[in-house]
C-alpha cells in the first residue's frame, strides 16, 4: 500500500455528510448551496453537437489522442489568445486538453514534483482541496499560505525566505480564487513570476473561475497573460489550468486544458500517455465547439451577477455579506461558530452550506475558515433567492 494514501484528509462534502446526516432537517424542500456544481443548464447547441449520431459512431471507435484534436487544440489557443492577451500560446507547444481541471491539478503533482529535492509544494489556505491531496501524494509537504481579510484574500508571499523558495516544487495558486473569490493583479502575478525564475520553482494557476465575474469591462488577468507581459513570451515555469466545467456549465463533460511552459508540458504528455487520461474524440469535438462561443459564457455570467444581487440585498438588512470580485461563491462570516451555523440552518431551514473549516487548515496557529461558511450560489435563481431569505427569516437564530 502506498503510506502517502495515508496522509490524504477526508474530503470536505464527506464532512458535511456527517455532519448533517447527525442533524434533522426542516420540512421544506432541500436547497443545497454546499457544493460547487454549476446547475445552469448545459448549452442547448453543444447538447445538440453530442447527440449527433455520427459523431458518437466516431468518437466510440477511436482510441482519443492524449494531446488532443488539432481542432480542438487550435480552439483552446484561440480562446486563451483573445481572452488573455498579450499571451500568444501555439496550439502544438504550450496545450494539452485535460479531463477536467481536477484530474490536471491532482496529476500535476504526480508527474512534475521532485520530493526529494524540492520537499514543498505550497497552496493558499482555504483552498480547493485537491491541491493538498496531490501533494501529499506526491510524497511532498504542504505549506499552507492565509488567505485572510488582512491579506485581501490573497497568499502574502513577501515573507517567504529564499531558504524556503529554494525547497519549494510547485505552488498552487487559484485565481479567481475559491472560497473567496479574491482576484490576482497582474502586479501579484509578475511578482509571482519573478520569484518563480529566480528559484526555478513551478507556478500551477488554477483558472477555472475565469470567466465568472462581476465587472464586464475588466476580467480577471490570468497567469500566461501576466508572463507574456512580462516578456516570458515561452512561459518559463508557469502552466495555467481551465475547463469549461464553470466557463459553460458543463461539469459533466470534463473538459478543460493546461497551457504554459512546454519543456512542462511535453513532461507533462509523457506522464498522461502512460496514465491513460486521453478525453474522448466526442468530448474533444463539443470541447472545441464550446471554446469558440462566447455568448453563451456571456449570458452565463449575466445569470451569476444577478443571484449574487439578489442574494446580498435580500440579507443586507440582517447580514451584510461583502460580494465577491470572481466566481460565485460568498465567504461571509458566521455570527457563530461555523460548523454550529451550518447544522442550524440546516435543521431550521433545510438550506445547505459548507462550514469554513472544511476548507482550511490550521498552520501557525491560525485557521482562516473558522467562523466563515461557503455559500455556493449554483442553484435556479429562485432557489438562490429562497434560500436568502430562508437564512434571513432565521438569522436570530443563526447567531
Ligand atoms: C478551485 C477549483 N478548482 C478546480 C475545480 C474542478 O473543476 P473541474 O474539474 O470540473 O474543471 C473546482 C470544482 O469545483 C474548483 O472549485
Amino acid at each position: 500500500m502506498n503510506p502517502n494514501l495515508e496522509r490524504l484528509e477526508p474530503y470536505p462534502f464527506a464532512r458535511l455528510s456527517k455532519l448533517l446526516g447527525e442533524t434533522q432537517a426542516a420540512e421544506l424542500p432541500h436547497i443545497s448551496l454546499a457544493m460547487g456544481e454549476p446547475r445552469h443548464p448545459a448549452p442547448q447547441f453543444l447538447i445538440d453537437c453530442l447527440s449527433e449520431k455520427a459523431l458518437l459512431t466516431e468518437g466510440l471507435a477511436t482510441y482519443p489522442p492524449t494531446r488532443g484534436l488539432p481542432s480542438l487544440r487550435n480552439a483552446i489557443a484561440s480562446f486563451i489568445n483573445r481572452r488573455f492577451k498579450p499571451a500568444k500560446v501555439d496550439p502544438d507547444r504550450h496545450l494539452l486538453p485535460v479531463n477536467g481541471t481536477r484530474e490536471a491539478l491532482f496529476a500535476v503533482a504526480q508527474a512534475l514534483s521532485n520530493y526529494k529535492d524540492r520537499p514543498i509544494t505550497m497552496m493558499p489556505n482555504p483552498f480547493y482541496q485537491i491541491y493538498e491531496g496531490a501533494a501529499l501524494l506526491a510524497g511532498t509537504q504542504p505549506l499552507y499560505l492565509p488567505c485572510t481579510p488582512e491579506t485581501a484574500f490573497k497568499p502574502d508571499l513577501t515573507q517567504i525566505t529564499s531558504e524556503t523558495w529554494s525547497k519549494v516544487g510547485l505552488i498552487y495558486i487559484c485565481n479567481p480564487g475559491n472560497p473567496h473569490g479574491a482576484l490576482m493583479t497582474l502586479e501579484d502575478q509578475q511578482a509571482l513570476i519573478a520569484l518563480a525564475l529566480e528559484h526555478q520553482f513551478i507556478i500551477v494557476a488554477d483558472e477555472c473561475y475565469s470567466e465568472i465575474y462581476q465587472d464586464e469591462d475588466n476580467p480577471p488577468v490570468g497567469l500566461l497573460q501576466a508572463a507574456a507581459a512580462l516578456g516570458n513570451l515561452d512561459f518559463k515555469q508557469c502552466l495555467a489550468f481551465n475547463s469549461l466545467s464553470k466557463r459553460s456549465n458543463l461539469p459533466g463533460l470534463r473538459s478543460g486544458y493546461v497551457a504554459g511552459d512546454p519543456e512542462l508540458i511535453a513532461r507533462f504528455l509523457e506522464y498522461r500517455t502512460y496514465h491513460g487520461s486521453a478525453m474522448p474524440v466526442h468530448s474533444q469535438m463539443v470541447s472545441a465547439l464550446a471554446w469558440q462561443d462566447e455568448a453563451h459564457v456571456q449570458h452565463n455570467r449575466a445569470q451569476y451577477r444577478a443571484k449574487i444581487k439578489a442574494f446580498a440585498e435580500t440579507l443586507a438588512p440582517v447580514w451584510p455579506i461583502k460580494t465577491p470580485d470572481a466566481s460565485f461563491y460568498l465567504w461571509p462570516e458566521t455570527p457563530i461558530d461555523d460548523e454550529i451555523f451550518a447544522q442550524k440552518l440546516f435543521s431550521l431551514q433545510n438550506v445547505s452550506v459548507l462550514p469554513g473549516r472544511y476548507l482550511s487548515r490550521t498552520f501557525g496557529g491560525e485557521n482562516p475558515g473558522i467562523n466563515r461558511i461557503r455559500i455556493a450560489l449554483v442553484a435556479e435563481p429562485n432557489a438562490c433567492l429562497e434560500a436568502a431569505q430562508r437564512i434571513k427569516s432565521s438569522f436570530e437564530d443563526l447567531s
